[in-house]
């Protein structure tokens, strides 16, 4: 098996393993992922800090194993671009996260997308604190979500996101295999973070 074991970023100083070592492989293993390490993802969500402590994120969680998937990973899947459902098949667990965007009189909830970025954030610092993966994706359809799970008016799913522990590239679609052993990129320091004036570098 030609498992890549991690892909580190590379960084100016060291960082937390936590952080360093997470990364979004699309080679998952169906071992199934336990009900403990489940609930602690949702758990590291659900204790995310969020204006006025609103908590506007929701999550439908769908479970699959090596018998077969259940409703909600099915719905889910269903609802996946293809291109994410050529890889994210193998997932052992698939979760929908999903936002209140408006107040109950109407208004819009502008910040809530942030606060439900913080939870999946915590969400996989989670996930690679039990050796899981969590891998987001924005390609599917957030209407069909609704409708298959009578997901309220207010509530909007953002990602979905395949959960398990790596699995074997080899088994991938070529261009996906590709990219599971391709340097990890990000813009430079000084392109992101500036001090004294715009575009001046901080560090
Ligand atoms: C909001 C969001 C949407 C994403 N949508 C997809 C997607 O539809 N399909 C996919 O393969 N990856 C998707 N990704 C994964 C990104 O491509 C990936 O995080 C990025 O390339 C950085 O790679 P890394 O997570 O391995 O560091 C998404 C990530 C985020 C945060």
């Amino acid at each position: 098996m030609t498992t890549v074991a991690t892909r580190t970023a590379g960084t100016a100083v060291e960082l937390h393993p936590l952080l360093a070592e997470r990364w979004s492989p699309r080679a998952f293993d169906r071992e199934p992922v336990s009900d403990a390490d489940v609930t602690a993802l949702l758990e590291a969500a659900r204790w995310a800090p969020s204006a006025n402590n609103y908590q506007p994120w929701r999550f439908l969680v769908g479970r699959a194993g090596v018998d077969g998937s259940d409703a909600t990973y099915k719905g889910l899947f269903d609802a996946l671009a293809e291109f994410n459902q050529v890889w994210a098949s193998a997932a052992p667990v698939l979760i929908a996260a999903i936002v209140e965007v408006e107040h109950e009189d109407g208004s819009a909830r502008e910040i809530a997308p942030y606060e439900l970025g913080l939870a999946v954030a915590q969400l996989t610092v989670e996930a690679s604190a039990r050796g899981l993966h969590a891998h987001q994706m924005g390609g599917f359809d957030a209407g069909q979500i609704a409708v298959e799970f009578g997901v309220p008016a207010q509530y909007r799913a953002v990602v979905v996101l395949a959960v398990g522990r790596l699995g074997d590239p080899a088994a991938l679609p070529a261009w996906a295999a590709e990219r599971e052993s391709a340097p990890r990129e990000r813009k430079p320091l000084s392109d992101i973070a500036f001090s004294g004036t715009w575009g001046a570098a901080a560090a």
